[in-house]
């Protein structure tokens, strides 16, 4: 059975130049990817893909962050891809985050974390929905 999650190398990750290295993990994981594209997001839909966090401190600069810059998004599809990803990233604090993972390997700060995954198959849904909604 194969499903699929939203990935997202943030502005970070694109300005730092590790977009090819999070395809390649991801690629070699065996995991296929549905859809690519590099594109800056509206802050409209910068808060609907963070709204679960509208009422957190950090929100306004997440939205700023996340509206910084180009970003690329991926549509990933395998077998429990959304966990599989996740496992990639690593933990949300990339100083917690096990070296091996992309946030392990690559960031140190957790507003800068470099990647983003869907956490469950109703937000991979939305997310993709959201972001891809041709793929509807
Ligand atoms: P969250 O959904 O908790 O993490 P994840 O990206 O691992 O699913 O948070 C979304 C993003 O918000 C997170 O990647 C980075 C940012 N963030 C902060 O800037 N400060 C914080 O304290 C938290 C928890 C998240
Ligand atoms: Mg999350």
């Amino acid at each position: 059975m194969s499903e699929r999650t939203l990935v997202l190398v943030k502005p970070d990750g694109v300005r730092r130049g590790v977009v090819g290295e999070v395809v390649s993990r991801i690629e070699r994981k065996g995991l296929k990817l549905v859809a690519l594209e590099l594109r800056t997001l509206p802050r409209e839909t910068a808060e609907a893909h963070y709204g679960e966090h509208s009422s957190k401190p950090f929100f306004g600069e997440l939205v700023d962050f996340i509206t910084g810059g180009p970003l690329v998004a991926m549509v990933v599809e395998g077998p429990r891809a959304i966990e599989a990803f996740r496992a990639l990233a690593g933990a949300t604090d990339p100083v917690k985050a096990t070296p091996g993972t992309v946030r392990g390997d690559f960031a140190l700060e957790i507003g800068e974390n470099i990647v983003h995954g869907s956490d469950s198959t109703d937000s991979a849904a939305r997310e993709i929905k959201l972001f891809f909604p041709e793929l509807g």
